[in-house]
């Protein structure tokens, strides 16, 4: 079969780059290091437990009291080391550390911050299903950037409308990287014949309507009425008030269904919920939520907390965590306004909505 001919993420990112006369250069060489980082990761994701004894099984217990695989300090490592050098950085932050990683002194400062999950869904790792890596690029505050003074935590808590780029990697039984520098979201898959991202998807977009849901529903008993409602309804199917069947997954990968929602519609939920009162929700808002925020917003989606859009929050902290309710539009409009009316509202008698005229 012959293969049409398609732009590499190279060729893709100068071509953006020509929209704007005056860009240096560095915001594409940066996403380059990244995209050089996943394709590494993916690498050594493919070996497995092949690479060595307890690679994907071992691990220990991080700082957030959650199990740190080896591939996730690896790959936290592979991306320090292909970013680090560049001189496009001020400084990184990441699941895997506690605090912000400064640029080392030997290599020179950039006007960019970068914000990563290095291996998102890594509790999958063992059971070989799809893991990834998702990156928020941010700018530096100018007295940092410059060199001024050193790099401090508060410099990464921007809200998510400040991203210049996002996007994510997917290792899957194809590696794809899926990016928006805020102009629409392209997908490219990694090319193994010749090691290069190449674009197949040049124009993402998810369908405002959707008849699939994502969420751990053995969480059920926590959540709040809002939520409640909306799952409710959706398994109530046809002759439920939304008078419609609909599809369940969840692949406890966010990197994963961002992916499936971004392909084919859909809306995923990690709400905050009274399981840990000490937790804002399950999901990290400046690796996780915003940089896929970002994406499916860029993409026509929307991504909420339920009560506001996710991109509009304020950080407090580095690793902070957030309610997150993201996919087709309407479907998360919908999440909201049952948010909005406080959600306690009781399913209607399914006979009658069955044989209303306005049903919605
Ligand atoms: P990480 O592997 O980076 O810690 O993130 C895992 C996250 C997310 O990817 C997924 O949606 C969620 O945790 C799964 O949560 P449950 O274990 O509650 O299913
Ligand atoms: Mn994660
Ligand atoms: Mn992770």
């Amino acid at each position: 079969m012959n293969q049409p001919h398609r732009p590499t993420l190279t060729q893709y990112l100068i071509e953006q780059r020509r929209r704007f006369p005056a860009a240096s250069g560095d915001l594409n060489a940066l996403i380059l290091d990244v995209s050089i980082a996943c394709k590494a990761i993916a690498r050594q994701v493919a070996f497995g437990e092949l690479r060595a004894p307890g690679a994907v099984a071992g691990g220990a217990i991080n700082v957030q009291g959650e199990v740190q695989k080896h591939l996730d300090v690896a790959s936290n490592e592979l991306f320090l080391r292909q970013a680090e050098w560049s001189g496009h950085l001020a400084g990184m932050a990441s699941e895997e550390m506690d605090e912000p990683y400064p640029i080392p002194v030997d290599y020179p400062r950039g006007k960019y911050l970068l914000v990563f999950d290095p291996l998102d869904g890594s509790s999958n790792l063992d059971v070989n299903v799809t893991v990834g890596s998702i990156f928020s690029i941010l700018r530096a505050p100018e007295p940092v950037a410059s060199g001024g003074r050193a790099l401090a935590a508060e410099d990464f808590l921007q809200p998510g409308t400040e991203q210049v780029a996002a996007g994510y990697a997917l290792y899957g039984p194809v590696t794809m990287f899926v990016l928006s520098v805020g102009n629409g979201v392209v997908g490219f898959t990694l090319d193994v014949n010749v090691g290069e991202f190449k674009l197949t998807h040049p124009d993402l977009r998810v369908p405002a309507d959707a008849q699939e849901f994502a969420i751990n529903s053995s969480n059920a008993r926590f959540w709040e009425p809002p939520v409640k409602r909306y799952v409710d309804e959706c398994l109530a199917g046809r002759t439920g008030p939304r008078g419609k069947d609909f599809n369940m997954r969840w692949i406890a990968s966010m990197v994963a269904e961002a992916h499936r929602i971004l392909m084919r519609g859909g809306v995923f939920l990690y709400p905050r919920d009274s399981k840990d009162p000490t937790k804002a929700g399950r999901l990290r808002l400046l690796y996780e939520a915003n940089p896929i925020g970002f994406v499916m917003e860029q993409a026509g989606a929307r991504a909420s907390t339920g009560r506001q859009p996710v991109l509009a929050v304020q950080p407090t902290g580095l690793h902070q965590r957030i309610g997150l309710v993201f996919g087709s539009k309407h479907e998360v409009e919908r999440i909201e306004r049952y948010h909005a009316e406080g959600g306690s509202r009781e399913l209607p008698n399914p006979l009658f909505v069955e044989r209303s005229l306005f049903r919605d």
